[in-house]
């Protein structure tokens, strides 16, 4: 008698897809990208970076580049670097990278973030970079991937291999590194006082507890999934590092699900996207505290009017009024949008999963793009 063992089924460990185990794997992926990196007495970061102290001390700007995903864990990842090391920061698309006059590429370093360590477009813009006699550092998930070979530092996110084509425990994990990364440079160049230090390594800490306190609350999203399978579009709003995740969920459901979906800055909505709201237009708007919560709260008062649903993603109650739905998140201060992002995550899953699409390699989609 034989058994017939399907290899695939087996390595998604009783989930449906990779997809979802890989965002129930969420927790212990952080846990992972955080071990050993934290130093709590000293309230810094701890990272093996061999790039030169000096340097990281005197640069005076830093320029990120990436695609897809990885280009959203950028944005964020600015918002984090200017708020806690004051090192004005450029993010651009690797296929949109240039180097320009007007800043001291001895003083610059240049990021690049990508899961694969494989991506054509990245790897082209870290070449013009070095061509330009720029340092660099990969944010990479793959250990011996190209890029790794062509930059002057490597930081691990050590978040697993990912097989879904759309990423998710990388996002998380990029993002983490690169907290951790924040936190290093700016206990460095003293922005960040060991008391400050301590605060941010607690949220990142937290993280992983935070964003399994969201896989709980997966029965409740899947129901809200399938309340909206049917709408025309879905549009995403966020403020500060939430701008970020709205265009990161938005991306996350059109990848999966063919449906379409947008992400804005919630403050931009008023500027045109408004027009697009109707009835059939669920809102999801992230309530974050911190970035102006009642700013966002406006907005979202703009789009009920006109009789968008809404689901709020939000720490504070008190939503009722304005919004159809509240996701509670725990409040893990500015890293609370990461784990919006989660929410979001099940709710693109189970969309597409309630239109039996494939999720995990969806149509036109590769894992890795190794053309420009
Ligand atoms: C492809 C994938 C995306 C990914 C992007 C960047 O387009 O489908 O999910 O975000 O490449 O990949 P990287 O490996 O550079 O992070």
């Amino acid at each position: 008698q034989t058994v017939d063992w399907d290899a695939a089924a087996a390595g998604k460990a009783g989930h449906d897809h990779y997809m979802h185990k890989e965002i129930h794997e969420q927790p212990n992926a952080l846990r992972q990208a955080i071990s050993g990196r934290i130093d709590e007495l000293a309230g810094n970061a701890s990272l093996d970076i061999a790039l030169d102290d000096r340097f990281l001390q005197a640069i005076d700007e830093i320029h990120i580049v990436a695609c897809g995903t990885s280009y959203h864990a950028g944005l964020y990842a600015k918002e984090l670097l200017e708020e806690l090391v004051d090192v004005s920061t450029r993010v651009d698309l690797a296929s949109e990278y240039e180097v320009r006059n007007g800043h001291d590429t001895r003083r610059t370093l240049v990021v690049a973030v990508t899961q694969s360590g494989e991506t054509a477009d990245t790897l082209s813009a870290i070449r013009r970079a070095k061509a330009s006699g720029m340092t660099t550092l990969a944010v990479t998930n793959t250990v011996g991937s190209t890029i790794t070979r062509e930059v002057d530092d490597t930081l691990f996110i050590k978040a697993g291999p990912e097989i879904g084509v759309a990423a998710t425990k990388t996002f998380v994990s990029q993002v983490t590194a690169l907290a951790l990364f924040a936190t290093y440079l700016g206990r460095l160049r003293e922005t960040v006082s060991a008391c400050e230090g301590v605060s941010i390594l607690e949220n990142v800490r937290q993280l992983p507890n935070a964003v399994q306190s969201i896989l709980d609350a997966e029965g409740r999203i899947r129901r809200l999934a399938k309340t909206y399978t049917d709408s025309d579009a879905f549009f995403f709003i966020g403020r500060g590092p939430a701008y970020p995740v709205a265009l990161e969920s938005a991306l996350k459901l059109k990848e999966i699900s063919y449906e379409h979906a947008e992400g804005f800055a919630a403050g931009e909505l008023k500027h045109g996207p408004l027009a697009l709201v109707t009835e059939n237009t669920p809102v999801l708007a992230f309530l974050n505290q911190s970035a102006s919560p009642e700013e966002t709260l406006n907005n979202v008062k703009e789009v009920e009017s006109r009789g968008a649903p809404v689901i709020c993603l939000s720490t504070s109650g008190g939503t009722e009024s304005f919004c159809d739905h509240t996701i509670e998140i725990p409040d893990i201060g500015r890293l609370e949008p990461l784990v919006a992002n989660v929410a979001l995550q099940l709710f693109a899953y189970h969309v597409a999963d309630q239109m039996n699409r494939p999720i995990d390699k969806p149509r036109n989609l590769a894992k890795s793009v190794t053309v420009e």
